[in-house]
Parts: structure tokens; sequence; C-alpha cells
């Protein structure tokens, strides 16, 4: 999708020489690796940190240097796509299944930018299932606390098997509606033993880049309050 490519690409323009960069999942992102590649065989100097072992593996196919954490002491920046977007720029993110580490990475970087076409843009989160990562163990009994919160926690699968994150945890995608506060079942949801983290980002994105419909691109601040 063309608005896929125009976001990632426009990304790229946040990356200056020296920069430690958050390097996002998804299929727009795929587009901001790409230009990423471009731009590092031009002369672009900086180190990439990426979030799920996809992107870790693409990015050094493109030729795009990677740090580990141990090397860094701080991420200027972090670019990531989103399931959702909402007017806040509140996320739902983890269609993809590398929330947890799109989170921490999110959650550590100076300024995080988010690539989302105008297809991802809602009134009000919830029409995307959001993804819940749990530890494996004893992960019926989490089940049976994350419906107590009233979302309908189904497990994801892949070939008749649990799907398994990166980190060896599963997900359980949950039809969360629009009727929530999303701030505390946020909260609800990481208070329950074999939760390791969900897929709503409050209150984290800085920017977003999108399009309008006419596909020219758009970028929006996120509003202190
Ligand atoms: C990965 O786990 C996700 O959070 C992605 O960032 C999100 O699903 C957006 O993906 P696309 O750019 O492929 O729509």
């Amino acid at each position: 999708m063309i608005e896929k490519q125009l976001v990632g690409e426009k990304a790229a323009e946040h990356i200056k020489d020296g920069m430690v960069v958050g390097l996002g999942t998804g299929s727009t992102f795929f587009y901001t690796l790409q230009k990423l590649g471009q731009l590092v065989k031009e002369g672009l100097s900086f180190r990439g940190i990426p979030t799920s072992v996809r992107t870790q593996v693409l990015a050094k196919e493109m030729g795009i240097p990677l740090v580990d954490f141990s090397e860094i002491d701080r991420i200027d920046l972090a670019i990531d796509g989103a399931d959702e977007v909402n007017p806040d720029l509140d996320l739902i993110k983890g269609g993809g299944g590398a929330l947890l580490r799109e989170k921490i990475i999110a959650k550590a970087a100076k300024t995080f930018v988010v690539i989302a076409d105008p297809n991802k843009a809602v009134e009000k989160l919830g029409g995307f299932r959001l993804p819940v990562e749990v530890v494996p163990f004893g992960y019926q009994l989490t089940k049976q606390l994350i419906s107590k919160t009233g979302i309908g926690p189904e497990l994801r699968m892949a070939n008749k098997e649990p799907y398994v994150t990166d980190n060896g945890n599963y997900l359980f995608d949950c039809s969360i509606g629009s009727t929530h506060n999303i701030k505390e079942l946020e909260q609800k949801l990481n208070m329950i033993p074999g939760v390791v983290e969900n897929g709503l980002f409050i209150g984290m994105a800085d920017i977003l880049i999108t399009t309008d419909h006419e596909q020219n691109v758009v970028i929006k601040n996120r509003k202190e309050s």
C-alpha cells in the first residue's frame, strides 16, 4: 500500500548522525528499514536496536549497524507502526506479536515516532483485538483472570500450536470493545500474575506520521495534557 511506503520513508528523515534508534516491526516499518539501508549506503551513520528477531534479520540484510543494550546508555528515537491510533495518539500494538520489545524500546526512547496509514485511525481504541503477552506457565489460569476484566481472551495460534513470541511467551488476543477505560484496563491487566505486557501504548507516542486520503503526508504531535 502506497501510504505505508510514504509514512515509512518519511520517518527515516528523523534519524540523524550519531543517534541510537529503536527499530520497529511490521509491514509499515519495513519501508523505513529499506530507506535506512539506502541512507546508510549514502553515508548516514547511526546505530539501531531492533524490536524483534524479524527486524534484526532484515536490518542485517540491509546493512544497518545494530547495537546491543550493553553497549548503549540511551535511545534517542524509536520508530514503529501501530494497529490502531486514536486522536490522543494512544495506540494498540502487537498485531505482529512484538509488543513487549516494542514497548520496552518505545518507553526508553527520548522521542517515539509512530508511522500509520490512515486506515489505522480510530476515534476510540478497541476495534482491533488487544494482544496480551503471558508466560506459558499456568496460562489457562491467567486466561481466567484476564476474562474477569471482561475482554474475552483468545489464545493466538500458529500451525495448530500456541503462537510463541520472541520472548518464549504466549499471546491472548482480547476484545476490549470501545467502552472501557483503557488506562484502568492497562493497570488491571498488568496486575495479573502471568501477564507480561499488553499492547496498549498510552501517552507514549510523541509524533504520528500518517497521510490524508489524497496521500499527502500529515504529521501530528501529541498534545501534552
Ligand atoms: C508488531 O507487533 C506490531 O505492533 C506492529 O508494529 C503493528 O502491528 C503494525 O504493523 P503493520 O505496519 O504491519 O500494520
